[in-house]
């Protein structure tokens, strides 16, 4: 016992403290945007749309009930009362049980790893540079088809933003040309990839609303490999403004059309809601990527995410196919992640990766650093969950 170890202590306690505080402060944000959102679309659905293409419950922002029951309601911990018919793959799940108890104890005792991690020195955060797309490094390797998935669930803080970041960045290690677009106002993404908000020229807002050419608003080379199309605090009107527009629900599919063939991966990260920004993100993906967090309540809504699926795919995009579904925040000292994790695997069946994504601390820190999990700790478990994830990715095709 030296004074080292005090000093240690001290820092495994403030960190501790950074950690339990993020989630939340998250959780705040989102569900105060979503009650902003659903406030103005109140008003704004007085003056009646033009096109009438949309359905209707399926273009109306998420109410922001739904996200604030799912945090109070007194129903049991996993919801599982959901449309088991908008899932082909999921009546497989019997089989799947076992696969998920291996995956499980793989990851088990690598949850928290916070008292080693707090012994090195953090890095200086990193401001990415913002410069034109012309100077963007070429690709070198050929492009087969570009496929375009957006990460998606209307639930706030279940690790969206977190896989956008850094599924993309270890795909690009991986050799991958990578695009995200961050299509949450919020813009945690775009801060998260070092990008300064008050830097940006233009974002999604102008692809979307003001008929920008995407390839304007990309930021090149954010990390190895990838490239951003940033999101502002602008797009938070876009969810009002689009209602009014002609083709609303096509904008998005019609501005990433025109890469298709640049980039190996086009990933959406989508708003925790389901409104026309998300509508859109149904629209232009080929396939969706939905992450789960191994807590209460991990299936609820999740029926609301499948009957938008289901509305976009029969009247919009009947391509449209769940990719994969992805654990995330798995703490394999807990009995709940374990049983969270095989509800998930009962109920989607094949649909969900081997990898599971562990809770550790690196991953919520490496955001406020500017720099994906694969450069702010790459030898960490969550640089190796993220890696392994794209490889099943690449597998999957
Ligand atoms: N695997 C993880 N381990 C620890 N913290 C995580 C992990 N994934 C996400 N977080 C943290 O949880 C919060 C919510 O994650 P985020 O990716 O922003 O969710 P969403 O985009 O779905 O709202 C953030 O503070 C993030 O840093
Ligand atoms: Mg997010």
């Amino acid at each position: 016992m030296g004074l080292f170890d005090g000093f240690k202590r001290k820092r495994n306690e403030e960190r501790q403290e950074l950690v339990n505080r993020a989630p939340q402060e998250n959780e705040q944000a989102n569900k105060d945007l979503v009650q902003d959102a659903a406030a103005v679309e109140a008003e704004a659905q007085a003056p009646s749309t033009d096109s009438g293409e949309a359905p209707k419950d399926t273009a109306a922002p998420e109410p922001a009930s739904s996200i604030t029951d799912a945090a109070s309601a007194p129903t049991a911990p996993i919801a599982t009362d959901t449309a088991t018919e908008a899932f082909g793959e999921s009546g497989d799940g019997a089989g799947e049980a076992s696969t998920s108890e291996d995956t499980a104890s793989k990851v088990e005792n690598e949850a928290d790893d916070s008292a080693d991690e707090a012994a090195t020195p953090l890095p200086e955060p990193k401001r990415t540079p913002i410069k034109p797309l012309s100077e963007k490094a070429p690709v070198t390797h050929a492009i087969g088809e570009t496929k375009i998935l957006a990460i998606i669930n209307q639930k706030g803080g279940v690790g969206k933003s977190t896989t956008a970041i850094n599924l993309a960045a270890a795909l690009g290690t991986l050799n991958k040309a990578v695009l995200v677009v961050d299509l949450d106002p919020q813009g945690n993404t775009t801060s998260g990839l070092g990008v300064d908000k008050g830097q940006i020229e233009h974002d999604i807002y102008d692809v979307l609303l003001n008929e920008l050419p995407v390839e304007e608003a990309i930021v090149p080379d954010v990390c190895e490999g990838l490239d951003l199309v940033p999101a502002t605090i602008n797009l938070a009107g876009a969810e009002v403004e689009l209602v009014n527009e002609m083709a609303r629900e096509n904008r998005l599919k019609a501005a990433l059309g025109a890469l298709r063939g640049k980039y190996d991966y086009i990933f959406i990260d989508c708003p925790p809601a389901l409104g026309l920004l998300t509508v859109n993100a149904l629209v232009a993906s080929d396939k969706l990527l939905i992450p789960i967090q191994c807590e209460f309540y991990a299936l609820e809504g999740v029926t609301k995410l499948l009957d938008s699926m289901k509305r976009v795919k029969n009247a919009l995009n009947p391509s449209l196919e769940t990719f994969g579904v992805l654990l995330t925040m798995y703490d394999g000292r807990t009995q709940l992640s374990k049983q969270v994790a095989d509800e998930v695997r009962n109920f989607f069946g094949s649909s969900v990766f081997t990898t599971i994504i562990p809770r550790t601390v690196r991953l919520s820190e490496a955001p406020s650093f500017g720099q994906p999990i694969t450069e702010y700790d790459p030898k960490g478990k969550g640089a190796i969950a993220y890696t392994e994830l794209a490889k099943e990715v690449i597998q999957r095709g």
